[in-house]
């Protein structure tokens, strides 16, 4: 059984991680608006998983005898300066979630919710994988400056992404 205590505060991840979609679909919609077709399918994908995400914290609250209490989500930006200030910004907000995660696990432990801790663990891996695949393409952006010719490179590599279900494994029941 969840303790109160992580119940609300699974609830206000699971707020975070439907959060984090709807930014990515904003950036999406940024990409799209500035013909960066590859930028954009990379966001949608990275939206998508973010719900996946989601999905995770909505299933343990209620495998574990918790209550899902769906909150308010904010509208995400819609602008940036630049490509680069797009991800950038976005790099910042997975910083932001690792911190969530890493605050999430000591509350577990604190409460001494062993499931808790395990269940957060996949995240706590995730976190390090989020972070690095939004710092390398920041630090490759950053080496081309401006460069029109090399932002197309980057775009066509981006649109080779596809989306990874494996989050979701046993996860929409
Ligand atoms: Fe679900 Fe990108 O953190």
């Amino acid at each position: 059984m969840l303790s109160e205590k992580m119940e609300k505060a699974f609830n206000e991840q699971l707020k975070w991680e439907f959060y984090s979609a709807y930014l990515y679909l904003s950036m999406a919609a940024y990409f799209d608006s500035v013909n960066l077709p590859g930028f954009s399918k990379w966001m949608k994908a990275q939206a998508i998983e973010e719900s996946m995400h989601a999905m995770k914290f909505y299933n343990f609250i209620n495998e574990r005898g918790g209550r899902v209490i769906l909150q308010e989500i904010d509208q995400p930006p819609t602008d940036w300066e630049s490509p680069l200030a797009v991800m950038e910004f976005a790099l910042a907000h997975e910083q932001e979630v690792t911190k969530k995660i890493n605050n999430l696990m000591e509350l577990a432990q604190q409460e001494k919710d062993h499931a808790s801790q395990i269940f957060l663990q996949w995240f706590v891996t995730e976190q390090v994988e989020e972070e690095d695949s939004f710092g390398s393409i920041v630090a490759q952006m950053r080496l081309v400056k401006d460069s029109p010719e090399a932002l197309f490179m980057i775009d066509r590599e981006l649109s080779s992404r596809n989306i990874d279900f494996t989050a979701l494994s046993g996860e929409v029941q």
